[in-house]
């Protein structure tokens, strides 16, 4: 499994063998899908040129196939501080390590995906260049390193290494040209009516509080009707949405240039008025060091261009970090600026991703999500999340948001009624809502135990009464809570529970449990790893690296999953 032969439709086994000069592999590392869905267009692209590419995910591809590659592709993402996908966490080890073997035959080219505003960029992607290279490999084309706007240096990354595989390929068999081609036309599967460049406009069904009048904080439950949508989805997979811009922020950046709501600006082919474009088009809050280039330009301003250094790439994302775009605009003015260099420096606005709450099986054609506003304070002035507070503030039963599914594979129940281990902090539990939703609705059977953790007992036990619900019907086996502000508590965090039920616990990954982290990357996650790695030390009785293997085990046998942010 993981190596599927890309764009080889049934039907075309007579057709004549095209001459093969190389083998091509298409190897991803991906964990929202982005690097996934490039990696299968570059597929497709190939195949449409004679190359036969086989499609591999760093989570499931053979290490020790990378010694007999041939030419090889590289798509990969980079998450948090330059740190590759989760799934691909074995592939990296296994490449950077002694075991991974000399590759001084083969030849490949490395697409990165990261977010200029983190200060490891696309680390993954340079990681793996740097190692192939230093392996042995020679390169077809030089890395690209793509922003969240990925599409256009995407696209023409692929146009580049393709012409040169598919011109060695006809080097190599001149006389296959005659004949090769029609047989490759990709015709599978039917592209989905919506996704993420056509989204459905779904209509909000449900928008309401879920915690208590006290609650220090103010977590959401938002359902959203996607009849005749087409959309489909899997408990784990997540719902993007094209989320607009807060208009007080737009009538801000108005007013602080001094340009016209109506002014005209070009975006994609299209002319949109100024407000429009600010509204829906681009990225307000951060800016990236791309802007803050243009800016510095534009202003004239000494500390900016101060901050454009070479050497001065952390200062630059700190300044950026500590910085709206508004405030930039404020304290930097540009006399004579005009629409189009405003928003040029500005990234495209990206849709915002959230773990579906909801199983189509329990409640057809609805997606549901828990939703905490994203709210914060910068020089003394409010600021906030896009998507979070659009729900939050601005959005009413019966209006629509335009929505598409991005599917998860490494977020999934398992398909064979194993036990689950489900770890889940704040709105983190969101998932696990759909999983038991899912095992109720189609009665798979299979244990689950619950680590569910947030502030305040009274105030924030998010769904609570669902959760005993299921209890008692046995659906869910097993529960532990942790609240961490509970007057007179002790500070109890999730993996505080898991230390208590430590046996326990161990004992259901000796029975093939598969375990899920849900929730915030750097604290929670990370703290729930290293108490895992401790636990399976402490009851099974081994030294801290055997631990760490078995561990990694569990990641590479996609037992054990996160989904993280
Ligand atoms: P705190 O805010 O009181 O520190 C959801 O946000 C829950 O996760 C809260 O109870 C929060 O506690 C908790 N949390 C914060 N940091 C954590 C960590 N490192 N590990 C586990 N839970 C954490």
């Amino acid at each position: 499994a993981g190596l599927l032969r890309a764009g080889a439709p049934a039907g075309t086994a007579a057709a004549p063998a095209v001459p093969q000069g190389r083998t091509l592999t298409i190897l991803y590392g991906t964990e929202t899908g982005n690097s996934r869905d490039l990696a299968r267009a570059l597929a497709a692209a190939a195949s449409e040129r004679g190359l036969s590419p086989q499609l591999a995910d760093m989570a499931d591809y053979k290490t020790r196939l990378l010694k007999d590659e041939q030419d090889l592709l590289v798509v990969v993402s980079t998450y948090g501080e330059g740190d590759p996908p989760q799934p691909a966490v074995g592939f990296f080890e296994f490449l950077e390590g002694k075991r991974a073997p000399k590759l001084d035959k083969v030849r490949f080219s490395v697409l990165s995906l990261g977010d200029s505003t983190y200060e490891k960029y696309c680390e993954a992607g340079k990681r793996i260049d740097r190692r192939l290279e230093e392996l042995g490999a020679s390169r077809i084309g030089d890395r690209v390193d793509c922003d969240i706007d990925y599409e256009e240096p995407a696209a023409a990354w692929s146009g580049i290494v393709i012409d040169r595989l598919a011109a060695d390929l006809a080097a190599a068999a001149p006389s296959a040209s005659g004949f090769a081609i029609p047989s490759a036309i990709p015709t599978a599967a039917a592209a989905p009516v919506h996704d993420k460049k056509n989204p459905f406009p779904a209509t909000v069904i449900e928008n309401i509080s879920i915690v208590g009048r006290h609650s220090t904080k103010e977590t959401r439950h938002v359902e959203l009707d996607l009849a005749g949508s087409g959309l489909v989805y899997e408990p784990g997979d997540a719902l993007g949405i094209a989320a607009s811009n807060d208009p007080a922020v737009v009538a801000q950046l108005l007013e602080a240039t001094g340009l016209s709501a109506e002014a005209p600006v070009p975006v994609r082919g299209e002319t949109l008025t100024l407000a429009e474009a600010l509204g829906s088009r681009f990225e307000v809050a951060i800016a990236s060091p791309r802007f803050l280039d243009q800016w510095a330009t534009l202003s004239g301003a000494r500390e900016l261009a101060e901050l454009r250094a070479e050497d001065r790439t952390a200062d630059r994302l700190l300044f950026l970090r500590g910085h709206h775009v508004v405030d930039i605009v404020r304290r930097y003015p540009v006399p004579g600026l005009n629409a189009e260099a405003l928003v040029a420096g500005l990234r495209p606005l990206q849709p915002r991703l959230y773990s579906i709450a909801s199983s189509l099986a329990a409640a057809p054609d609805e997606a549901h999500l828990t939703v905490a506003p994203v709210r914060y304070a910068l020089h003394g002035e409010p600021r906030a999340g896009v998507a979070s507070t659009q729900l939050a503030d601005r959005i009413e039963i019966g209006d629509t948001l335009p929505v598409y599914i991005q599917h998860n594979p490494h977020f999934a129940l398992p398909k064979n009624g194993a036990p689950i281990v489900m770890i889940g902090a704040g709105t983190g539990v969101a998932p696990y809502r759909g999983f038991l939703q899912e095992r109720e609705a189609t009665g798979a059977g299979g244990r689950s135990w619950l680590f569910f953790g947030e502030r305040n007992f009274r105030s924030d036990f998010l769904y609570q009464t669902e959760w005993q619900g299921w209890l008692k019907e046995g659906v869910l086996s097993r529960m532990d809570v942790a609240f961490s502000r509970d007057r007179g508590q002790p500070k109890t965090y999730v993996q505080h529970r898991m230390l208590e039920q430590a046996k326990d616990l161990y004992a259901w990954l000796e029975e093939g449990a598969h375990l899920y982290v849900c929730g915030d990357e750097k604290s929670m996650a990370r703290d729930v790893h290293e108490t895992l790695i401790r636990i399976v030390a402490e009851q099974g009785r081994v030294d801290r690296d055997t631990a760490e293997a078995y561990v990694r085990n569990l990641a590479s046998d996609h037992r054990y999953q996160r989904d993280v942010y």
